[in-house]
């Protein structure tokens, strides 16, 4: 995501400076205190070992590599459809798309190593005679909630933009009712997606 950003840093910098100030070799003495000296190079700035175009080039190839983060994860374990009293987190048999990391099935979470603004969207069926709340949670904090209510099979869903951090961790947690799943293979009545937008 910070790839153009970073690529335009010096073009920015220079296009934030006031006019006056652009132009190497002119003295800046008049303009105020401590600018005595020429403007120097704006590419050499604070880089005399080229170290910070070598730090944004990194930074530049860490975001190439964790461009596209996405993932889906789908069918609802059968140990974890019943909410209980204390309720139980959403655990996901399947994995239909994982790209970039992130989503650690092992664990049925989504672990952030790429810090950004992340899409996410989940469904949940209730059974024929039940009902489902189902939260989305952001380390232990709830960010919003599905209801899929008695009479007759019933769907929930909701979707969150959120911005993540570095370790962040994104998961479901069936907080009330049941859900429903149909054993067949290739089904998958329940299922949590994500992606990174930027
Ligand atoms: C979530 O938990 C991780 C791991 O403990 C931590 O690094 C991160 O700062 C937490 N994020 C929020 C928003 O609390």
């Amino acid at each position: 995501m910070l790839v153009a950003p970073l690529r335009l840093l010096p073009l920015l910098v220079l296009l934030s400076l006031p006019p006056r100030l652009v132009g190497a070799g002119r003295p800046l003495g008049r303009l105020g205190p401590g600018l005595a000296a020429p403007l120097p190079d704006l590419t050499d700035v604070d880089d005399p070992d080229g170290s910070r175009q070598a730090a944004i080039a990194a930074a530049a190839a860490a975001g190439q590599a964790c461009r596209t983060v996405a993932f889906t994860a789908a069918k609802a374990n059968y140990r974890r459809r019943k909410a209980g009293d204390r309720g139980t987190q959403v655990v996901f048999d399947r994995v239909v798309t994982s790209v970039g990391g992130g989503w650690d099935s092992a664990r049925s979470l989504f672990r952030c190593s790429c810090p950004g603004l992340y899409f996410f969207t989940f469904h949940a069926l209730s059974p024929s005679q039940g009902r489902a709340r189902v939260d989305l949670m952001l380390n232990s904090s709830r960010v919003l909630s599905s209801e899929a209510n008695y009479g007759g099979f019933d769907s929930g869903s909701n979707s969150a933009l959120l911005r993540l951090g570095r370790g962040d961790i994104v998961f479901l947690w069936l907080a009330e009712g049941f859900l429903y799943e149909n054993d067949a293979r290739f089904r998958g009545y329940n299922s949590l997606s994500g992606y990174k937008i930027n």
